[in-house]
């Protein structure tokens, strides 16, 4: 394939921003370029430099006046979930028995799981995140749908098979010996083809039984390339429960720990009422917190405390956590996310979001040699950004003086609309994805 030069206005991220405008921390090039070659960043730097490097078949694609960045990473969300946003007025408990156990059980059915799983993928695609951390459903056949997906499109994505053997409806339940067959089963067939990697996914404390446990941690032990997610402190009555199941545990966050399930690969949705004991254990293991701001206010479930991971040395990423979360867009999951951090008097500087965005998330996940920013030898998988793309923000925009001040509009104001295009592994996807594509109803 001949090389591909995408041409606009770059911005990628070298560390994290400390401050309100700590330039050291990103690389940005007004006329900038991304060489892509197979698939692979070849050279990110001045437009005129890039063009000597190209090879003379070179195609460009001129994004000017747009930003250009990495694609976005979505570290935790719910692919069996993608229809039911916007589920009325319950709290987490009541919302999983009312809504979310009802809907995953359809995932049995593996046409319906791969129709799901086709939108899921675009809808990602749409607004500009090219990899994502997401649950499946109980069901194997929904975690060959996800993968099936992502592979058609090129994606890397993260996923597993929930395993659940308690406190869900029985079409939604498996065994310990069963969620740990099938866990292994799945990983041999997907962790590692391609861009696939597999997360071994416990739900929660409330739906796994000690033994459930136990053979999770077995395959964390025997799978240590593997991620592994779950859910820890999203609500006042979860914990309640879920300590007074595991009598034995000193809190929550003990009952992951007593498992061997607390390594530098897990992820743990939404950590918000946490002791400084338990983010302590967190920042001892590696594991880390995912903080899911617009599920936290949909569900009414908390405000996340940024500074305390920070001030305590904890890892923490972001996500948009559909379906509780209410948006794919990462935009409005960061839009969202500054007003969690304002309300408790922190601050969430522009650059700092696109950094979480983007490598900040990629370190999260342990995948920042490959996605996150746009150094040489990266997959190539770009979002281009529009700051104008809504006749509000175009009129906004008229009063924009910084590119500090261009990515805080775009947080603040943007959603799909102002993804241009969006490249994976050096592919133009846009036109592939939700409206452009059409889909039997369902
Ligand atoms: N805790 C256990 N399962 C879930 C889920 O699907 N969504 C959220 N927000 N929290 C959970
Ligand atoms: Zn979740």
């Amino acid at each position: 394939m001949s090389d591909l030069i995408i041409r606009g206005r770059v911005l990628t991220f070298l560390s994290e921003p400390q401050g309100i405008d700590d330039s050291g921390a990103y690389r940005y090039i007004e006329d900038g370029a991304v060489l892509v070659r197979d698939g692979r960043i070849v050279e990110t730097g001045d437009h005129a430099d890039i063009l000597r490097l190209a090879g003379a078949d070179a195609r460009v694609a001129d994004h000017r006046p747009n930003l250009v960045l990495p694609g976005f990473i979505d570290a935790h969300l719910h692919f069996p979930q993608t229809q039911a946003i916007a589920s009325y007025g319950a709290q987490l408990l009541e919302w999983l028995n009312t809504y979310i156990f009802v809907e995953e059980q359809r995932f049995q059915d593996p046409g319906h799981a791969a129709l799901v799983a086709g939108r899921f993928m675009d809808e990602l695609l749409a607004n500009g995140t090219t990899t994502a951390a997401a649950y499946c459903s109980v069901h194997p056949q929904s975690v060959d749908a996800y993968f099936t997906a992502a592979e058609a499109r090129g994606m890397r994505m993260i996923g597993g098979k929930v395993m659940m053997d308690r406190n869900a409806p029985e079409g939604l339940r498996d065994t310990p010996q069963q969620g740990y067959d099938e866990t292994k089963r799945l990983i041999g067939t997907w962790h590692g083809r391609g861009r696939a990697h597999y997360a071994i996914s416990p739900r929660f404390a409330i739906t796994s039984t000690p033994e459930q446990l136990e053979m999770s941690g077995a395959l964390v032990a025997e799978h240590p390339d593997c991620h592994i997610q779950t859910h820890l402190s999203e609500n006042h009555d979860e914990i309640a429960f879920a300590t007074a199941l595991y009598p034995e545990a000193k809190d929550y966050t003990d009952i992951y720990a007593r498992y061997g399930l607390l390594t530098d690969r897990m992820l743990l949705g939404h950590c918000i009422h946490m002791s400084d004991r338990e983010i302590s254990v967190l920042a001892e293991t590696g594991a880390v917190g995912v903080f899911c701001p617009t599920s936290n206010l949909f569900l009414g479930s908390g405000l996340f405390d940024r500074d305390r991971f920070d001030r305590l040395g904890a890892r923490w990423a972001v996500a948009s956590d559909v379906g509780a979360g209410t948006s794919f867009s990462m935009l409005e999951t960061m839009d969202e996310a500054y007003k969690v951090l304002h309300l408790q008097g922190q601050r969430l500087t522009p650059f700092s979001s696109f950094y979480r965005l983007t490598l900040g998330n990629a370190r999260a996940l342990g995948l920042d040699a490959h996605i996150g920013s746009l150094h040489a030898g990266a997959d190539a998988d770009i979002v281009v950004l529009d700051a104008r793309a809504k006749p509000a923000m175009e009129f906004r925009m008229r009063r924009a003086a910084s590119l500090a001040e261009e990515l805080f509009i775009l947080q603040t104001m943007g959603d799909d609309r102002c993804v241009a295009e969006v490249y994976v592994a050096g592919a133009e996807m846009k036109a592939k994805t939700v409206p452009a594509r059409v889909y039997e109803t369902a």
